[in-house]
Formats: structure tokens, sequence, C-alpha cells
């Protein structure tokens, strides 16, 4: 039995859900590891649309057990919705989902706070789903978080709440007035207790599973570029969310994991501000936006598209170690006539072949393009890689060799069946028979 990591490889988005969904079948337990309800996984069940935000995705089957890692970060309002949510579509999380005792809390007033902090930055701000996910992460950082344990014990919640509501008052005084200590302790005991069900210790849960003989697939949320460390900071999130999150974020070291696989579009798209150099900013990047419906699926914002980038997926490749290559949403290129793929970037009379640290100099690359004809034939009802146009499996192969990487699955529709095994004999189907 085979433990994989699914990541994004660009800026979120890429379809991580629906390929979770698909996966889920051979894997007994699925588990988030970092990020929090900035996440929108869609996954689409016999025309049935469901959005995932904080509840992996693999609670849509069942038999699996679900597990929210301590490397996220939960608001406990809005994981309280959206089981119920769940329960009203007839999926019950009882005794299926398990949430890390060690995760940190987002309250209300880190989204207060991170409003105030968006404000301030005024057009250089980040573009943030606005869910308290930052000011959480700083407060976990800053060692002066809430965590779900601390839900239970109610004389530190009590004081270090009094603690936490001061410091912010003092750091935003705009929201001093709106921020009832009281009101918030009442409404996170309550919430505790509504939770308390679900809560275990995440790590003890994992390793004993997996001492059993039991498999995890790994629901990375976000994408490699979004990684706090690794993506185009600061325009980023504020999680690991890249391969390495995974280990730390379930404690489950790394030996115990097998592969990774990685998401990515047959193009690019980016919410939020922050550089993006192969970004349209014409009529091909709209037609890409309305073909994909590249509209946020947490925020509902319209998404920024452009041409496959070959640098960024290869950055990805090895920040992850990639073993494999997921390729979604080829069915949107189906109408253009011609395609690019962005190969490097031109700065300054250098060529880059990797992304550079300093977005300043990222915003000033000019990508070099390779043009190759579209196919102009539809591809979403093609179940087998040889039946998909000459020139698709060609663009397919050209991304495969620029990334030096498989492609093992490409998805060519949001519905489960709508998917192309590529290859039977890819490293991905050393692992789990698709
Ligand atoms: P995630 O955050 O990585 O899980 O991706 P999202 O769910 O935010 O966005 C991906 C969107 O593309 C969703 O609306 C999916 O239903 C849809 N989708 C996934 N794969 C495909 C595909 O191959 N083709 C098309 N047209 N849509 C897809
Ligand atoms: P999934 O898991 C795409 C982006 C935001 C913003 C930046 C920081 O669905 O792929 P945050 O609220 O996290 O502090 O915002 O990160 N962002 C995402 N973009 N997909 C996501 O998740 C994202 N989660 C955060 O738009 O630019
Ligand atoms: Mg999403």
């Amino acid at each position: 039995m085979a433990n994989l990591i699914i990541i994004g490889s660009q800026w979120g988005d890429e379809g991580k859900g629906k390929i979770v969904d698909l996966f889920t079948a051979h894997f007994d337990i699925i588990a988030r590891y970092q990020g929090g309800h900035n996440a929108g996984h869609t996954v689409i069940i016999n025309g049935r649309k469901y959005i995932l935000h904080l509840v992996p995705s693999g609670i849509l089957h069942p038999d699996k057990l679900c597990v929210i890692g301590n490397g996220m970060v939960i608001d406990p309002s809005a994981l309280k919705t959206e089981i119920e949510e769940l329960r009203e579509g007839g999926i019950d999380c009882k005794d299926r989902l398990f949430i890390s005792n060690r995760a940190h809390l987002i309250l209300d007033y880190h989204r207060l706070v991170e409003k105030g902090d968006e404000d301030r930055r005024g057009d250089a701000r980040i573009g943030t789903t606005n869910r308290g996910i930052g000011p959480a992460y700083e407060d976990k950082m800053g060692r002066r978080g809430l965590r779900v344990c601390d839900l239970f014990n109610p004389e530190t919640l009590k004081s270090r709440l009094q603690d936490n509501v001061r410091l912010k008052q003092a750091l935003v005084p705009s929201i001093a007035e709106s921020l009832d200590v009281d009101a918030i302790y009442d409404k996170a005991l309550k919430l505790g207790r509504e939770l308390s069900g679900y809560v275990v210790d995440v790590a003890d849960f994992m390793n004993r599973n997996l001492d059993e003989g039991k498999s995890v697939l790994f629901e990375g949320a976000q994408g490699t570029m979004l990684d706090v460390d690794h993506g185009t900071y600061p325009f980023v999130t504020a999680s690991c969310a890249t391969a390495g999150g995974a280990c730390t974020g379930t404690g489950v070291g790394p030996t115990r994991i097998d592969g990774v696989v990685g998401i990515s579009k047959a193009y690019t798209t980016r919410v939020g501000e922050g550089p993006f150099p192969t970004e349209l900013h014409d009529e091909t990047g709209n037609l890409i936006r309305e073909q994909g419906q590249e509209y946020g699926a947490s925020t509902g914002r319209p998404r920024r598209c452009g041409w496959f980038d070959a640098v960024v997926v290869n950055y990805s490749r090895r920040i992850n170690s990639l073993d494999s290559l997921v390729i979604t949403k080829l069915d949107v290129l189906d109408v253009l006539d011609e395609i690019k793929i962005c190969t490097g970037y031109r700065y300054k009379g250098d060529l880059l072949k990797t992304v550079p640290a300093d977005i300043q100099v990222l915003e000033q690359c000019r990508p070099e393009y390779l043009t190759v004809k579209g196919w102009k034939q539809k591809t979403d009802a093609i179940q087998d890689f040889n039946d998909l146009p000459v020139i698709a499996r060609d663009y397919l192969k050209r991304l495969s060799d620029l990334v030096d990487t498989e492609i093992s699955i490409i998805s060519t529709g949001p519905d489960r069946v709508q998917t192309i095994v590529a290859s039977r004999d890819s490293r991905l189907s050393s692992w789990i028979k698709l």
C-alpha cells in the first residue's frame, strides 16, 4: 500500500479536488495538512457539485477516514457549517473525520486584523481570501496562538484570549471597539463542545494506522507558488503548500511517504495579486477564463489566466520531488488556434530557467514562448489517450519533456469519467491501478 502526496504545481485551483476524489478509492485515509478554508476543492459526482474548504475531499466516499492535520488553521465556525452542509447533502462526518488537537484556531479577530492589514497595504495588497488565514499563522509563529486543545481548557482559553484581543486592539485601533472578549470566549467554548467528538491526536492516529498497514493520501491545498517559503513571496499564502508540509502538518515522517503527484492545468491561473509572467491581458485570456469557468471556488473572484509556464512547473518538480504529473483542463484549450508554452524567462539579456527569489526581478522577466498549433477539436468525451488529436498528444509530450516528468493522467472535464490514463506503465500506476 502506497502513501502519496497530491500537491498543486502552480498557483492553486489546478483541480486537486477532482484528482483526490479519483484517487480516494485506493486509500484508507485522506489527510489535509496545511491551509484552511481559503481552499476551495471542487468535486463533481453524478452531476452534483461539492466544494470542500476544510474537510478533505475524500469525505465524499462513505468508507474513508479523513483527517484535518495539525498544520492547518481551523475556523471552528466555518468547520461546523461545512460539516452541517455535508450532512444536509447526505454525507455524515461522524466517526470518519478526525481533527488535530494541535491545529491552530482562526477566531473572529483574525479576519478583522487581515482586513486592516490589506487596507493598509493599499495597492500592494496580497489579495487574500479574507478568511483570517495569515493572521492565524502569524499568531502560531508568534507563539501566542490558540489551538484546538485550548477549547477544552476554559481558564487558558480565557486568559490567552484576553491577551490576544488586547494585542489586536493595540495593533489595529479601528477594530478595538468591535472586539468583545466575553462574546468570543462564549462562542469558542460552545463550538469546542460541538466539535469535541472529532478531536484527536492526529500524529498518533496517523502513525498507528500506518503501523497497521493503512494507506494515506495527503491532500495539499493552494499550490507551490503560493507556498510561504518557495512561492512568490510576499504574494503567497501563509502555510507550507509544498510536499514537505505533509510531514510537519500531520506528524508523519518523510520515510513513510512513497511518492508525490503534482497537479497542473494545461495552462495557468492565479487568483489574487502578485507576479504572473505568462498572464494574458487580452481576448485569449478572457476566452480561457470563460471556457474554463475560471472563477474562484471560495471567493468567486475571476481568476487571472495565462499560458502554461514550464519554468514554474519545473521549479515545482524540484521543490516537491514530483514523481508524476496530472494535467487537468486540457479541454479548455480545444477552441484555440494556437497555444504558447513558456520555456524560460528573459531578464536583462539573460535566459533564466528557474524562478528568481526576488519578485521585482520576476516582475521584469519576459517569458520566452514556444508556439504550437491548436487541435481545434473537442476532447471532453475522449476516454483513450490514443484517441486524443495528434496535436494534443504532441502538446502533452512537450510539456512532459520540458518539465522532465511523466504525465500519468489527463483530465478533460470536471466529472470523474472525463479522465484519461496516459500510461499504464507510469510510476503512478506502480502505486495505484487506475
Ligand atoms: P482545486 O482547488 O485544485 O481543487 O481546484 P478548484 O476546484 O478550485 O478549481 C478547479 C475547477 O475546474 C473546478 O471547477 C473543477 O470542477 C474544474 N475542473 C477540474 N478538472 C477539469 C477539467 O479537466 N476540465 C474542466 N473543464 N474543468 C475541470
Ligand atoms: P486551493 O486549495 C488559489 C491565494 C489568495 C491570495 C493568496 C493569499 O483551492 O487551490 P490567503 O487567504 O491564503 O492568505 O491568500 O493565496 N489563495 C489561493 N489561490 N487557490 C487556493 O486554494 C488559494 N488559497 C489562497 O487568492 O492570492
Ligand atoms: Mg480551489
